[in-house]
C-alpha cells in the first residue's frame, strides 16, 4: 500500500486525516486513498468518479444473479455503535454483492458491552487481517481516531454529529439520475441543522458539485454563528450557503427539497418547542411542494418521522425519491468499498468487466 500524504480536512472537520486521492476514471492510480472519512477532502473529480463507479454497480444490482467475484477473498467488518437499518444493511449487502465475506459487530454483542476501549477493539479486528471496517459512531471524529490504528480501510457510516459521507455520495447519485448535472440546481434542505449530520455533509457535497444549497429551520437549531436571513461567508468553510428566513424561502422554486430527520436522541430540552408546531412550521407537505418546481424531487435520508418533518401523503407521493434512495445506498456503497479495497483496479465494474 502506498504511502498515504497527511492533510488537513476542510470546515466541518478540522481534524489531521491521512489521505490521498481516489482512482481516477480511467482506472489510473495516482496514490490510493485509504479510507472515506469526510467528502469535504474529495475533489470534484474524485466525487464524480464514485458516482459513475455506482452506475456500474447499479447495474450488477439489477441482473437476476446479483454476485461478482470483485472482491473475493477480502474481508469487511461493519462495526455499528449506534443504531442503523439502512447503512449497515447496505452496506453488508454491497460487500456480499462484490464477493467479499462481511462480518458485522454491534457494539452491545461486542467486548465493548465488558468495557473493552475502542482503541483494543480495533487492534484486535485489525490482528485479524481485515481489509475495511465501516464505523458507525456516536461521537464525531471516532472513525478518524480508528483510522490513526489500522491498515484497514475505515469507511466513515455516520459519526455523531459530524459526517455520513457515503449518505451523501447516494444523494448526489439520486439527484444526477434525476436531474443529471446538480450544478446550478436549487437544493432545499429542511429542518435539524445543528444536529444532523446528512445535512452538514449534504452541504458540503451539493456545494462542492456547483449547486446553490438553502437551509431552514429553527433558530434554536442552527449550529452557533449562524444567523437565518443571511448567506454563509468563505470563512465558515460553507460559502454562499443561504439561511433562508422561512421553509416557504427555501423550497421556492427548489429543484430538491430534502427533509432532514429530527434527531430527538442528539438533542437536549428547549430545541424545540413542541412537535406539533415543528411540524406545522417547517414540515414538508403537499402545500410547500407545491412552492418547489412542479417537478421537485423529495428526499429524506431516513428513517422518516412521518407526520413530523415530512407528511405521509408526500413521503410516499409521486415526486419522493426515499426508496430510490435506499436502492442507490448499495450501489454506491459498492462502489465505496471496491474502490478502497480493490486498489489498482479499473473503477468500471459492472459493465461486463467483472467477471
Ligand atoms: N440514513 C441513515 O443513516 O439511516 P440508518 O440510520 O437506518 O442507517
Amino acid at each position: 500500500m502506498a504511502n498515504p500524504t497527511t492533510i488537513r480536512t476542510g470546515a466541518s472537520g478540522g481534524t489531521e486525516v491521512t489521505q490521498a486521492s481516489l482512482p481516477n476514471t480511467t482506472g489510473t492510480i495516482t496514490v490510493p486513498r485509504r479510507h472515506l472519512l469526510d467528502l469535504d477532502d474529495l475533489t470534484f473529480d474524485e466525487i464524480n468518479d464514485l458516482l459513475d463507479s455506482a452506475s456500474g454497480m447499479l447495474e450488477i444490482i439489477g441482473r437476476d444473479i446479483r454476485k461478482t467475484p470483485a472482491l473475493r477473498g477480502k474481508t469487511i467488518i461493519t462495526m455499528f455503535f449506534e443504531n442503523s437499518t439502512r447503512t449497515r444493511v447496505s452496506f453488508e449487502q454491497a460487500g456480499k454483492i462484490l464477493g467479499a465475506d462481511v462480518i458485522n459487530v454491534s457494539a452491545s454483542a461486542s467486548s465493548v458491552s465488558k468495557g473493552e476501549s475502542l482503541l483494543n477493539t480495533v487492534k484486535t479486528l485489525q490482528a485479524m487481517q481485515i481489509d475495511a471496517l465501516v464505523v458507525r459512531h456516536p461521537h464525531s471524529g471516532a472513525p478518524y481516531f480508528i483510522s490513526n490504528h489500522t491498515d484497514a480501510a475505515v469507511v466513515n457510516a455516520g459519526d455523531g454529529t459530524h459526517a455520513h459521507p457515503t449518505q451523501s455520495l447516494l444523494d448526489l447519485f439520486t439527484v444526477r439520475n434525476h436531474v443529471g448535472d446538480p450544478s446550478g440546481k436549487k437544493i432545499a434542505i429542511v429542518g435539524d441543522v445543528l444536529y444532523s449530520r446528512v445535512a452538514r455533509s449534504n452541504i458540503v457535497a451539493f456545494q462542492k458539485m456547483g449547486a446553490e444549497v438553502v437551509v431552514s429551520c429553527p433558530n434554536t437549531l442552527l449550529p452557533d454563528g449562524w444567523e437565518l436571513d443571511t448567506t454563509l461567508g468563505d470563512e465558515t468553510g460553507f460559502g454562499g450557503l443561504r439561511l433562508a428566513n422561512s421553509v416557504d424561502e427555501a423550497v421556492d422554486d427548489a429543484d430538491v427539497v430534502m427533509a432532514l430527520r429530527i434527531q430527538q436522541e442528539r438533542q437536549e430540552a428547549g430545541h424545540l418547542p413542541s412537535l406539533r408546531e415543528y411540524s406545522e412550521r417547517w414540515g414538508i407537505n403537499s402545500k410547500r411542494m407545491a412552492l418547489a418546481k412542479t417537478d421537485a424531487l423529495l428526499m429524506h435520508p431516513g428513517p422518516m418521522n412521518e407526520g413530523v418533518e415530512i407528511s405521509s401523503e408526500v413521503a410516499h407521493g409521486a415526486q419522493s425519491v426515499v426508496e430510490e434512495q435506499v436502492r442507490n445506498g448499495v450501489a454506491v456503497r459498492m462502489a465505496v468499498l471496491y474502490t478502497l479495497c480493490a486498489p489498482g483496479k479499473s473503477t468500471r465494474i459492472g459493465s461486463g468487466e467483472d467477471g
